[in-house]
């Protein structure tokens, strides 16, 4: 341990001098770049901070503070996320009418904010996608569900190369919904991101109604920095995952427009209003939503992905994300497939069975809905132990 800070330190201390000398040169030949891409200082220091600086010099280091001003290493330049301003103030179109006045707060913040539609980022990691990556896993989380983004890291959201294949792992937050979480909860994500770095945040609230929000963006981060990424594989936090079920069946599924998961045909918008996924007529007054797969995971094509960027800014923000993904897709003229690896409802409806328990069936499965992380861990080493099931499940 303290072998290793030792070197970590001293690599610091290398790097800094370094900046410092790079700084000096960069000061001697543009003095007027220096300042000029503080978006792309602040990414080019969170890398120099996770490769280089030690843990100890973490919460409170003033002399890597000053050098996000400092470096500027854009030779050529680099596309990058350019929204650096909230700049974002409600929409009094609508608020004298009657129809707003008598929807539920929560749809009517989700309206007067509507049209805000990106944020700037707080973490960023540019790197994460700067070579070939076969499958990128992406996770949604909020920031206290740190002991969930630590048992996807152990068990499928493991970052490895598989022939020459990568996997690489990111989670996608919003800022802390609630005054009290936000200051304390922060600095732990920071140090997180320092240790790990696979965090990519964005300063808006991370509210239910805001998952479409965190779609976009993250629709959005991959068309500018991700030029070469095969396959996407998108979930919730509290999920199973076989990555190596995920890779098979993609060897014999490849195509331009793969999206797959656990796909809802002809389902109806909910008007029950104690139903977590009710939608007022006002906000939808069709009888059906197009086909969509269930947000809890799916998997789709890089350059897909890159259409539905597109094709997200010509639509409205729709509350629900995975429904807003299924407009993009109608869109597109994609057909959503449905795959019976994709358990994102469960196994099976009732919550009691044993079949949700059952690590033969697990074999099996692409994603299972829901597990927390010590139902995960546990399940994941079942899995992955000497198992012997009665009757194989061949769902691939
Ligand atoms: C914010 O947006 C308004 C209108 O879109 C624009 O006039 C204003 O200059 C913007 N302010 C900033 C700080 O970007
Ligand atoms: C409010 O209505 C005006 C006029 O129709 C329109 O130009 C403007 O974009 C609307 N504002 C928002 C935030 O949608
Ligand atoms: C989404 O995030 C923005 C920015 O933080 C916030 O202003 C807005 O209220 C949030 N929307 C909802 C519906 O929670
Ligand atoms: C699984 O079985 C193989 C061969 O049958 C054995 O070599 C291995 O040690 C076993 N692994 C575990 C975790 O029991």
């Amino acid at each position: 341990m303290f072998q290793w800070k030792k070197t970590i330190y001293r690599s610091a201390c290398l790097s800094f001098l370094l900046v410092i000398t790079l700084t000096i040169l960069q000061r001697g030949t543009n003095p007027g770049s220096l300042f000029q891409d503080q978006q792309f200082s602040q990414d080019a220091v969170k890398i120099q901070k996770k490769e280089a600086s030690p843990p100890n010099n973490f919460w409170g280091d003033k002399k890597l503070e000053m050098t996000t001003e400092m470096i500027d290493v854009t030779e050529e330049q680099v596309k990058t996320w350019d929204v650096t301003t909230i700049n974002c103030t409600a929409n009094g179109n609508f608020t004298a009418m009657d129809w707003f006045k008598g929807l539920e707060p929560n749809f009517q913040q989700f309206l007067l904010y509507r049209h805000c539609r990106y944020f700037p980022m707080l973490i960023n990691h540019p790197e994460k996608c700067s070579e070939r990556i076969h499958l990128l896993i992406v996770v949604k989380s909020i920031i206290t569900q740190h002991d969930r983004r630590e048992t996807i890291r152990k068990t499928w959201g493991k970052e490895k190369e598989v022939d020459g294949k990568k996997i690489k792992t990111v989670f996608l937050l919003g800022t802390a919904s609630k005054d009290e979480e936000r200051a304390n909860y922060q600095k732990l994500l920071d140090y997180e991101n320092y240790i790990y770095g696979d965090i990519l945040q964005w300063n808006f609230l991370d509210t239910f109604f805001n998952l479409t929000l965190k779609e976009v963006h993250f629709l959005k981060w991959l068309s500018i920095y991700c030029n070469d990424v095969d396959y996407i594989f998108k979930g919730d936090d509290d999920v199973y995952v076989s990555p190596d079920n995920i890779l098979e069946f993609l060897e014999g599924n490849a195509g331009e427009n793969l999206f797959v998961g656990d796909v809802l045909h002809n389902a109806r918008p909910i008007r029950r209003k104690d139903n977590k996924y009710y939608i007022p007529n006002a906000l939808y007054d069709k009888s059906l939503y197009p086909p969509y797969a269930g947000g809890g995971g799916f998997l789709m094509g890089g350059s897909l992905a890159k259409r539905l960027y597109k094709t997200s800014e010509m639509l409205e923000l729709y509350p629900i994300d995975d429904v807003f993904l299924g407009m993009c897709l109608e869109i597109l003229k994609v057909n959503p497939i449905k795959h019976e690896g994709f358990k994102t409802f469960g196994i099976v409806r009732n919550k009691n069975s044993k079949m949700n328990k059952e690590p033969c069936f697990f074999r099996g499965m692409l994603v299972v809905h829901k597990l927390l992380p010590a139902e995960l861990s546990h399940m994941w080493d079942l899995v992955h132990s000497n198992l012997t099931c009665s009757r194989k499940l061949n769902l691939l």
